[in-house]
């Protein structure tokens, strides 16, 4: 079996791989990684996205093999060493940006890569840019309304849902 190499988190990280083996599929099995979700098989949810050389990538949509060399962050690097959120996560979480959850990792990569391109998004924007992944739960305005606050813009008069 071949091995693919990558920097996943700021660390190195290998593994031998079949040739048909998703980045999800390393990321989890191989590395471990669960918090990068699979929600769907029609690459449709957006459970899975992950950042790879600095992009949102729905990591069920490409292989292994074409993450070779490349600088992939997941969910699990979002929060400090010791646990603190970073800030997205924590504007989830005092939004209620979240009910089961399952969604959660790759709205905040989403939302972080919304973030580094557009600092402060519109609402309109914010929406748009969530296209690719859906909730089950929540109905949107509270993950809206945690990515805007997270934007530093003031969300006092969005009503709470
Ligand atoms: S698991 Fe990748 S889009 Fe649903
Ligand atoms: S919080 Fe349950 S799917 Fe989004």
């Amino acid at each position: 079996m071949p091995q693919v190499n990558m920097t996943v988190n700021g660390k190195s990280a290998s593994g031998q791989i079949e040739g048909r083996t998703l980045l999800v599929e390393f990321l989890r099995e191989t590395l471990g990684l669960t918090g990068t979700h699979v929600g769907c098989d029609t690459s449709q949810c957006g459970a899975c996205v992950v950042h790879v050389d600095g992009k949102a990538v729905k990591a069920c949509t490409m292989f292994a093999a074409e993450a070779e060399g490349a600088e992939v962050l997941t969910i699990e690097s979002m929060a400090a060493p010791d646990g603190t959120l970073n800030t997205i996560q924590q504007a989830f979480q005092d939004h209620h940006g979240l009910q089961c959850g399952f969604c959660t990792p790759g709205m905040v990569m989403s939302a972080a890569a919304l973030l580094k391109d557009n600092p402060k998004p519109t609402e309109a924007e914010v929406r748009d840019y969530l296209e690719g992944n859906i909730c089950r739960c929540t109905g949107y305005h509270n993950i809206v309304k945690a990515i805007l606050a997270a934007s530093g813009q003031d969300v006092s008069a969005i009503a709470a849902e």
